[in-house]
């Protein structure tokens, strides 16, 4: 059951959503979530090493971060994620190791596998949130960071109302417009080994907030070079 403020959200409209987006993405939403997209790679490159980006979309954040890092990126969308191989290839982008179509609530690779993983403007967008989140978790390394570009939604007052008459368009387009920073916090909680590090709101309008989440422990370089994907079955 849904609910109350928990907008309902099922793969099958978000991918056709995506597939519409796709070819206009960067033209519609390159420009206005920019800023929220550099500060995250900021913070994920303090890490830096081995980093999973999910809900890559087009691969818009790829160019920017360094060549020092090992990129993975993971879409659920098949359209979204061929421009995002398309701009690999076109800006022989050599630090990406590999672009998979996957869902973000299960990922095919085994424990302990990355150093930071990113997601940005995706929490919202998936069915799962809080599942997707235990997902992320169990990838990352001790002393790895889970770093989130994300809608935050009002608490109260007029924009929290406009917020809920909108939820409906929303959900089709492919996202929520509800979703309350509690929810967050409430996972950090109740999860063992990882602790909220940092909440700080992002341009456009403040709406949005660059969330970490640090896991317990001390990170070491050890399995980095070690496949990471899990065998099938
Ligand atoms: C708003 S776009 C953000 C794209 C990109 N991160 C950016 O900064 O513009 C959301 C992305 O999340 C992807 N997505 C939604 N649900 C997903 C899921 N369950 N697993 C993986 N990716 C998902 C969508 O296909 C889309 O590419």
């Amino acid at each position: 059951m849904t609910q109350p403020g928990h907008t309902k959200l099922d793969k099958e409209t978000v991918t056709k959503a995506y597939a519409r987006w796709a070819p206009v993405y960067d033209l519609v939403f390159g420009a206005v979530f920019e800023r929220g997209r550099h500060l995250a790679i900021e913070a994920a490159e303090r890490i830096g090493g081995r980093i999973l980006e999910v809900g890559v979309g087009t691969g818009i954040s790829l160019p920017h971060y360094s060549r020092a890092n090992r990129i993975c990126g993971v879409d659920i969308s098949e359209p979204m994620l061929l421009k995002a191989k398309e701009r690999v290839a076109a800006l022989n982008l050599t630090h990406v190791d590999g672009l998979w179509v996957m869902d973000a609530e299960r990922l095919a690779f085994a424990d302990e596998s990355f150093d930071v993983i990113v997601a940005q403007y995706v929490i919202t967008t998936v069915p799962n949130p809080e599942g997707t989140l235990d997902e992320f978790a169990r990838v990352l390394k001790p002393g790895g960071e889970i770093v989130l570009v994300s809608r935050v939604g009002a608490e109260a007052g007029v924009r929290k109302a406009l917020e809920k008459w909108f939820a409906p368009a929303a959900q089709k387009l492919g996202w929520r417009t509800e979703f309350s920073f509690k929810r967050y916090a409430a996972w950090a909680e109740r999860t063992a080994g990882m602790r909220l590090a940092e909440r700080r709101a992002t341009p456009p309008f403040g709406h949005f907030a660059l969330i970490r989440f640090v896991k317990d422990g001390n990170r070491t370089a050890e399995g980095a070079n070690q496949p990471f994907i899990r065998a099938a079955g």
